[in-house]
């Protein structure tokens, strides 16, 4: 099976075609009723805890109306403001990287299977209260928020949307890393029986994983999102739970997260194991610092046709220039 690599790069849909090329010639070198009501009954009750399991076995309809009574759509945070208008929803979920799903844009077409609840997140490594602890109950525990981000691809592709979701600090009080923790690592399910690319493209570095240093992960913009446009996620923008840090390219906001490690050492991340002259591990959005195959200068606007100049931190200089100096 071959990857078709086109030779004038576009930067959007084939920008990271020839990563997975070279790293696929990398391994074959190497290796020769609930329904409403019970939605409003569960608003702010206990009983959601039990009903976890119930809710997993409602058809996705009823389950969106049941949950949409506690969590969503979720008050908006005014500190995070726009400067330009949302994406259309349509747009924002027609047009989605999500590698194992399809290396193509159209994810949307392939999620309708995607069983997202119940849903656990191991964590693990350098932390004081390791487990496995269940995603609903987190968002009853912490509460969620709305917040306006915009997220610009490496791909010189952007876009401005309602995440809801909650900040990763809330979740670093209550784990309680230890004082040697340097990094976080996030890590995407594996399952070949869930997502095909991951047999298909087998040679690439799954499960998909994600690392930041702990101050990032501990910045006030890092949000771990359930939501968007005012309801839980689709599978295509990474159901049921993701990272988001808007200051950095779209690839480090790892979707579908099952696994959260506190570690010592910077870890292998897929893209930077695929690309480490193109995927760096840091990754901040900068209008100077060119992809070695285009310039990051400017950014097109999902939708429009609209090209806007890149701005560095993607804009959210005030909250992390201080990470860097
Ligand atoms: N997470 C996983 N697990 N797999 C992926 O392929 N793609 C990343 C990121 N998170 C990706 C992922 C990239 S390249 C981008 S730009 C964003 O998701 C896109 O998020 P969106 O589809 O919600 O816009």
């Amino acid at each position: 099976m071959f990857i078709k690599v086109k030779k004038a790069w576009d930067t959007e849909s084939s920008a990271t075609d020839e990563v997975i090329y070279r790293g696929r010639r990398e391994f074959l070198r190497k290796s020769a009723g609930y329904g409403i009501a019970a939605g409003v009954a569960l608003y702010g009750a206990d009983t959601l805890f039990g009903l976890s399991e119930a809710l997993a076995a409602l058809p996705v309809k009823e389950r969106k109306a049941a949950l949409s009574g506690y969590a969503y759509p979720a008050p908006r945070n005014p500190i995070f403001t726009l400067d330009r208008p949302l994406t259309d929803e349509t747009v924002a979920g027609r047009y989605n990287n999500f590698y194992e799903f399809s290396s193509r844009k159209n994810v949307y077409k392939y999620v309708d299977g995607f069983k997202t609840r119940p849903w656990t997140v191991k964590i693990s490594g350098l932390v004081r209260k390791p487990g496995v602890y269940d995603v609903e109950k987190l968002i009853k525990k912490f509460g969620v928020e709305e917040r306006l981000y915009r997220l610009r691809c490496v791909e010189a592709w952007a876009m401005a949307v309602p995440w809801t979701g909650f900040p990763m600090r809330k979740l670093l009080d209550m784990v309680e890393p230890e004082s040697s923790a340097k990094y976080v690592v996030f890590k995407t399910l594996y399952d070949r029986k869930v997502f095909r690319q991951q047999t298909i493209r087998f040679w690439l570095p799954w499960p998909y994983t994600e690392g930041l240093t702990m101050a990032e992960a501990a910045n006030e913009l890092t949000l771990l999102a359930t939501g968007i446009y005012g309801h839980e996620l689709p599978g295509q923008h990474g159901a049921p739970i993701r990272l988001v840090t808007p200051w950095k390219y779209g690839f480090k906001s790892i979707k579908s997260i099952v696994s959260i490690e506190f570690a010592e050492k910077q870890p292998p991340t897929f893209w930077n194991t695929l690309g480490p002259s193109e995927y760096a591990f840091t990754s901040n959005v900068d209008p100077e610092v060119p992809h070695p195959r285009w310039s990051q200068a400017t950014e097109r606007m999902l939708g429009s046709k609209e090209r806007r100049k890149t701005l560095k931190y993607n804009g959210y200089g005030e909250f992390v220039a201080g990470l860097y100096r």
